[in-house]
This record gives structure tokens, C-alpha cells and sequence, in this order.
């Protein structure tokens, strides 16, 4: 039987009740379809928190003038990670504030290391960069590129001051994509002014872009933001997205993201994996740096490398062994290629 393409309407977006049930189990059982049980390993580290960015909804945004701004040392960020990392992660994202400056200075450096040292897949989100050093995070052993596209509205998208402009944005992630890059991208839901077709418009747009892998994030009231008086995102409305997101894009890689833990403290993030959710983080940077890493609140839910292989567990899951990184390889690689070498060669030779 051949599924119809599915895209969300409004309703299901907002269902609730047994038709809630049946859309994240249905959710649910294509990502098993085609992942298996397993579900991607990523720890994160966050870089630095100086940002040229102004975000409304984002604590690290520049006219947050008591934010102390940090940038991590390189032989630091290398020595946890080569040495102290935990061991079940298979990749690594290298994230950090809009910040030219620490991408020379430690993330490339950082990426070479790695390179070097470990076998890790290697992410980053990094914001608007340009072509010379998206080339040259790409040389250095970086393959997937988190851009998130933050709102697809576009009035919503400048009233928000979200970043550069939204014809920028997407024209990146569309650069990205075909200079080699699997890109990953993301929106925020439940953001103040957002309504109906301002959330289906999310959904348009992902679907138009070249993408890996999208998240959904609820939006969260940041401390010291100018929104951060406005009430939180539904945990419902956050998962809806999610499974909506997963049956429109089978194949694409979903995370479960931390902020799930704090839309529903306790549960956000084990009810993300039972909607079809594939990937979960590990946040590893440091906490004197975390302290002002201000995406969200100043106190946020930590998820530790235990509590996570037991939340995975407790869903009837597992945590893959291969990396993102080569599943994407993997997957663009055809098989004639990697299982006959020779084969191929003769070809060419002959040819
Ligand atoms: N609520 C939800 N997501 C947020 N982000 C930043 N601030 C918030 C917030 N208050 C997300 C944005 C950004 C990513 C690093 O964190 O999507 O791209």
C-alpha cells in the first residue's frame, strides 16, 4: 500500500484526545518503519554565547547587556571531548551565538582535533556564515550543518528580529545543501503571535527545502528576553508538530530536543521518542560555560548520559551504534559503489 503524502491541517495540529493518540502512534511507527529501533546519540557543546543576533525570544540575543559573554578554550572543549566524553554518543554538534570570531579561533581548530583523535560525527550550528568558511568547516571534517529556519512567516519572522533576514536564512540553508552539506533545520512553536497559517506555514516551508533533518522546539519564555512574560508552549501542540513533521518526511531525521523538558517537566522529552523522534542530545558543555548559555532559563533541565539510555530504554528503543554522520554517508553512497569497488573501477576504466 502506498501512503498518501501527508501534510497537516490546523486540526491536526491541534488534536487532541484519542485522534492525539492515533496521530503520534501512527508517527511513531513510521519512524520505526524506517529506522528500526534505533534512535542517534548526539552530545552538544556550546562554544561561545556572544551573539550579533537580536532575537526576541533568545536570552543570548545582543541587547542582553548582564549576560556575562564566554568563549570556551580549545584545548578544554578537545580534552573533553577526546577523553571525557560519554561513551554511547556517536556524534558531536559544536554550537554556538552568531560569533565569526570563536569559529577561526576554537571550532575549526576544535573540528581537526576531532578529526584526528576520534571517530565522532561532527555538526555545527554556527548561524549565517559565508561560502569560504562553510568550505573550510567542511574540509576540516564537519558534514552536517543545523540551520534552523526559526519561523517560516515572514512578517512573524522580522517582527520577531530572528536572524539576518528570512530570504537570507533560507537562501543559506539551500547554499548549504548544495555545496554537500546535509542540513538539518528547525522551528520554534507556540511563539506569541503565532497563528494558525503563521504554524502551517512551518510545515510549507520545510517541506520546500533541501533538508536531513528538522526540529521542533516549544517556545520557551526566555529569562531576560523581551517575551519573557508570555506563557510557554503546549507540550500537545509541540508533539502534534513533531508527528506531523515525521509523517510528512518519513526519512528525515527528528530530534527530541531538551527544551521538551521544560514544556512538560519529567515527560516532554520520553513522550518526543514516542512520536517518532530519532535523535536525542546530551549536552556535555561545561557548566561554568552552560551557566550563561541563555538559550532558555537560567535553570535548565540537564539531561545526563543515563537519563537518557534509560528514557531510550524504558521506550523500547536503542542507541545507535553508527553515527549520524555515516548514516547520511551511507545513505548517499550507492550500493553498487561501496559493495563492488573493483567492479566500478573496471567499469570506469573500460569506459
Ligand atoms: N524558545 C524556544 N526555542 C528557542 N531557541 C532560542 N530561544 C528559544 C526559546 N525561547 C532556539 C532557536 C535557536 C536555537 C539555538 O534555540 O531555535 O535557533
Amino acid at each position: 500500500m502506498i501512503d498518501e503524502p501527508f501534510f497537516p491541517t490546523t486540526d491536526v495540529l491541534k488534536s487532541r484526545g484519542k485522534a492525539q493518540l492515533a496521530l503520534h502512534d501512527r508517527a511513531a511507527r513510521a519512524a520505526l518503519r524506517q529506522f528500526g529501533r534505533q534512535v542517534f546519540l548526539r552530545g552538544v557543546v556550546e562554544v561561545s554565547n556572544y551573539c550579533r543576533e537580536n532575537c526576541a525570544y533568545c536570552g543570548m540575543r545582543r541587547d542582553n547587556r548582564d549576560l556575562a559573554r564566554h568563549r570556551a578554550r580549545l584545548d578544554q572543549m578537545a580534552e573533553l571531548l577526546v577523553h571525557h566524553r560519554p561513551p554511547a554518543i556517536t556524534d558531536v554538534n559544536i554550537q554556538s551565538g552568531e560569533d565569526p570570531l570563536v569559529v577561526r579561533e576554537v571550532v575549526l581548530p576544535l573540528i581537526a582535533v576531532l578529526r584526528r583523535e576520534t571517530r565522532l560525527g561532527i555538526s555545527v550550528c554556527l548561524g549565517t556564515l559565508n561560502r569560504p568558511l562553510y568550505h573550510e568547516l567542511k574540509s576540516a571534517g564537519a558534514s552536517i550543518y543545523i540551520m534552523k529556519f526559526e519561523v517560516a512567516d515572514p512578517a512573524l519572522y522580522a517582527q520577531l528580529e530572528a536572524p539576518g533576514t528570512f530570504d537570507e536564512r533560507v537562501k543559506h540553508i539551500r547554499l548549504l545543501a548544495a555545496t554537500g552539506w546535509n542540513v538539518s533545520s528547525g522551528f520554534i512553536a507556540g511563539l506569541p503571535g503565532q497563528y494558525d497559517n503563521a504554524l502551517l506555514a512551518n510545515f510549507t516551508l520545510a517541506q520546500k527545502l533541501p533538508l536531513a533533518g528538522c526540529s521542533v522546539s516549544p517556545f520557551i519564555p526566555g529569562d531576560e528576553t523581551p517575551l519573557s512574560k508570555e506563557p510557554t508552549a503546549g507540550i500537545d501542540l509541540t508533539l502534534n508538530c513533531m508527528a506531523a513533521l515525521r509523517l510528512m518526511r518519513p526519512h528525515w531525521v527528528i530530534p527530541a530536543v531538551s527544551a521538551l523538558n521544560l514544556a512538560e517537566p519529567g515527560s516532554g522529552y520520553r513522550r518526543g521518542l514516542r512520536t517518532g523522534a530519532n535523535l536525542v542530545t546530551i549536552n556535555l558543555t561545561p557548566p561554568d560555560l552552560r551557566e550563561d548559555y541563555l538559550l532558555y532559563k537560567r535553570d535548565r533541565f540537564i539531561m545526563t548520559e543515563e537519563r537518557i539510555l534509560s528514557a531510550i530504554e524504558a521506550e523500547g528503543l536503542q542507541a545507535s551504534k553508527q553515527s549520524l554522520a555515516d548514516f547520511y554517508q551511507q545513505k548517499k553512497t550507492p550500493k553498487t559503489e561501496s559493495r563492488h569497488p573493483s567492479i566500478e573501477r573496471v567499469e570506469v576504466l573500460n569506459g
